[in-house]
């Protein structure tokens, strides 16, 4: 098969390193991949979010497959663009339709296929500019904190946890009549909190069945102790060892069949990666967010758990015969830990050489923000480098990682050393 994956962050260059693996694969292309995707197969400079150009080349370059790593192009309908069109209808595109990423490009749109489908989540109301005086009555009748969400995409920044009563309704006014998000904050969710420890679980689905992977834990605070400000995460682990097969059960029965059947039962075709982010409060899980793609950092330990051929997989999705295909976990523990741009998630700098890449002999080092000058690897985000090692044992697996840390340097270099301190 001739695949190309759309993305270029740590996420994709585990996908690409995966699909590698496939003895269906014949060529793969990234679009537009990083220092780290080259490796696997072939960087192609395209905007993921310029479907003409996609098209263009996946027809110059007769690709069989499009895998998209990102909820942006998704979110956008990419899936939607290539079955409208008649020279590339017949492609498949590995990621939802726009009504189906709507699971992940509007909250409202999720609470309220939540709730139609009685799958447990918090409690919640949704406020405009134009009920913004009810919103605030809604907070009033809520107890701290306050939680409030922007309706739309907003890069992981639209998630505010506010103590106090008159700061939660300040906020609501700024974002709601000052226009503080943008148009990600035209409606805003307010929800009850959920106190409990949070996993991430994830799906791949035709439609009809599903296959679960393996499950991670994500540490999203710059800080150690999870202090701090929020990032895109900052390490996972896998597998997560409060997630017992009676609560996978519960997650399976309570909400990943309700999810699947739901889509099914609303006239929605859903085709892709379905991504959990769900809480476990007192031993039942409750679904926090859905995402349309899969995790990052989770798939750089995600991927290396999966013993079954990706494409496969994902051939399976594409011609409505995933539940004849096979799916199989590595059994042994993975654990990932992002090496990030001092600053980070504020202001840093990019450009920074990289050293130490070849020296590590025990983990697989994911490029997340990283460009090539030549052999050189230059620094080129917030997130630069993603490391994954097995283990016996989820320690074994961090020690490991931690060790190949120390071998690798860029100027401001910053990593937390405590992933996986709250379940060891
Ligand atoms: P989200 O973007 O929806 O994943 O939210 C970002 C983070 O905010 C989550 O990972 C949680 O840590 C936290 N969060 C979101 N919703 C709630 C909630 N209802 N209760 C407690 N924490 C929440
Ligand atoms: N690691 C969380 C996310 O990908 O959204």
């Amino acid at each position: 098969m001739r695949i190309l994956l759309l993305g270029s962050g740590g996420r994709e260059h585990a996908i690409s390193w995966k699909i590698a693996q496939s003895s269906m694969l014949d060529e793969l292309f990234i679009a537009p991949g990083n220092a780290g995707t080259r490796l696997h197969g072939k960087n192609v400079p395209i905007n993921p979010l310029n479907f003409d150009e996609v098209k263009k080349f996946v027809i110059d370059q007769d690709i069989d497959m499009v895998v998209v790593g990102p909820e942006e192009p998704l979110v956008n309908g990419i899936a939607d663009f290539f079955l409208s069109d008649e020279q590339i209808k017949k492609i498949p595109v590995i990621g939802p339709n726009k009504i189906a990423a709507q699971l992940e490009g509007s909250k409202d749109f999720a609470k309220q296929f939540m709730h139609r489908h009685n799958i447990p989540t918090a409690k919640y109301g949704t406020f405009s500019k134009e009920s913004l005086n009810e919103g605030l009555r809604f907070l009033d009748n809520m107890k701290s904190p306050y939680v409030l969400k922007a309706d739309g995409l907003a890069a992981g920044k639209g998630v505010l946890i506010i103590n106090d009563l008159n700061e939660a309704k300040s906020e609501l006014t700024a974002i709601l009549s000052e226009d503080k998000f943008g148009v990600a904050g035209q409606k805003v969710v307010i929800e009850q909190f959920l106190k409990g420890i949070e996993l991430s679980v994830f799906i791949i689905t035709d439609g009809d069945s599903y296959k679960l992977l393996p499950e991670a834990k994500d540490y999203k605070r710059i800080g150690e102790g999870d202090t701090g400000l929020n990032t895109g995460g900052m390490g996972a682990i896998s597998p997560v060892p409060f997630a017992d097969s009676g609560f996978m059960d519960k997650i399976q029965n309570q909400i990943i069949i309700p999810t699947v059947k739901g889509l099914k039962q609303d006239g929605i075709d859903y085709k892709g990666f379905i991504f959990f982010g769900l809480i476990n409060v007192k031993g039942d899980p409750y679904v926090i967010e859905y995402n349309c793609r899969m995790g990052d950092p989770e798939t750089e330990v995600v991927m290396p758990r999966l013993k079954s051929d990706l494409l496969d997989l994902l051939e399976g999705v594409a011609t409505n015969t995933l539940s004849e295909r096979d799916i199989q976990f590595v059994d042994k523990a993975a654990a990932t830990v992002m090496m990030v741009s001092g600053g980070y998630p504020e202001n840093y700098k990019k450009g920074q050489q990289i050293y130490g890449l070849n020296t590590v002999t025990e983990s697989i080092v994911f490029h997340a923000g990283t460009t090539s000058d030549g052999p050189t690897v230059l620094s080129s985000g917030g997130r630069v480098l993603a490391v994954t090692s097995f283990g016996k044992t989820l320690d074994v697996a961090l020690q490991r990682t931690y060790k190949s840390l120390n071998d690798i340097e860029f100027q401001n270099a910053y990593y937390r050393k405590d992933i996986g301190f709250d379940v060891l």
